[in-house]
């Protein structure tokens, strides 16, 4: 049975006159310990997910669907339900630009301190901080470091280690490689090679590189919504959605360096997204009941949303 699952999740920001679907439908599932990647081209909704996820209040409205962790419903819990049980504790995230965000008056130490501080902070929870920071490979001397002290690449895993503070079930993280260099990224992915052992990771990455070294599934995203859904294996050695298909192929061949580039034109906008498939105007295979919304199709490991396959 699954454990973690999102059903038909919309989640919309609402300003005076207009308002965004950034999430429009997404549905998936994961078993215990399974790691999802989340990929497609920027603005698709990937980072309202994962706010939505861990009900950020820098995210936008849920206005349906359903979030639940074995089997409990975190969309119908109270705020302080949420934060009293699930926030940091069972769903953390890394936020995208975290290590940028880190309060530059205050030492590292103090910054894991306010995590703990809804937990009733007590001395004895130092010792948890210490052994957090040696699971990201760092010594505990940064503890009483300011982040201006610390490298790009040792400020994203404190801030990991934050989100890995109370040993959560689920870690989400959005675009955790992407200011890094090369060398600094490919030990970034260590880390979460070997912490996806123990703990859920959802990594949300314009990059299919990255999201191929740690994901057991994946889910492929475009303007609001998931097109494709499966194994890591079935979705990248045989990949059904046209729109997947076009992301494989601009993935250059150099290990590291895939850029989603060779699409042309542009998603539509989700204040008004069509009616039908939305990736319509750019697809190769179009044909006239394309205007209509493709259903979701089962397939081998998981679905697409393509009349291709009906
Ligand atoms: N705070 C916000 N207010 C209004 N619209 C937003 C806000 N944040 C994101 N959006 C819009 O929601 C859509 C999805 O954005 P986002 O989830 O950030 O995408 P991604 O992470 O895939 O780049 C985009 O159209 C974006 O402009
Ligand atoms: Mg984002």
């Amino acid at each position: 049975m699954a454990t973690f699952s999102v059903e038909e999740l919309k989640v919309q920001y609402h300003s005076r006159n207009s308002t965004v679907k950034a999430v429009d439908g997404v549905s998936f599932s994961l078993d215990d310990k399974e790691s999802i990647g989340v990929v497609g081209e920027s603005a698709c909704g990937k980072s309202t997910l994962g706010l939505a996820i861990i009900r950020s209040s820098s995210g936008g409205k849920i206005v349906s669907g359903d979030i639940l962790l074995d089997g409990k419903s975190i969309v119908n819990m109270t705020e302080v339900e949420f934060t009293k049980t699930m926030r940091w504790k069972e769903i953390s995230m890394v936020f995208q630009g975290a290590m940028s965000s880190l309060d530059p008056v205050f030492p590292i130490k103090q910054q894991f301190k306010e995590i703990l501080k809804t937990y009733d902070y007590n001395d004895n929870h130092i010792k948890t901080i210490e052994n957090t920071i040696d699971l990201v490979g760092l010594d505990s001397s940064v503890l009483d470091k300011f982040p201006h002290e610390l490298s790009g690449g040792m400020k994203q895993r404190v801030v990991i280690a934050m989100a890995l503070l109370l040993r959560p079930k689920l870690m989400i993280a959005d675009e955790p490689t992407t200011a890094l260099d090369m060398l600094t990224q490919a030990q970034v992915l260590d880390i979460f090679k070997k912490l996806k052992k123990n703990t859920s990771i959802m990594l949300i990455s314009h990059d299919l590189g990255i999201i191929s070294e740690i994901a057991d599934k994946v889910a492929i995203m475009y303007a609001g919504q998931i097109v494709e859904f499966g194994t890591l294996q079935e979705v990248y050695s045989n990949p059904k959605h046209p729109y997947t298909q076009a992301l494989l192929r601009s993935v250059p061949k150099i290990k590291g360096k895939s850029e989603i580039t060779s699409l042309k034109g542009n998603p539509p906008n989700l204040v008004s997204p069509p009616a039908g498939c939305r990736f319509y105007d750019r697809c190769p295979q179009a044909m006239e009941k394309c205007k209509k919304m493709p259903p979701m199709i089962k397939i081998k490991t998981g679905y697409t949303s393509c009349w291709l396959y009906e």
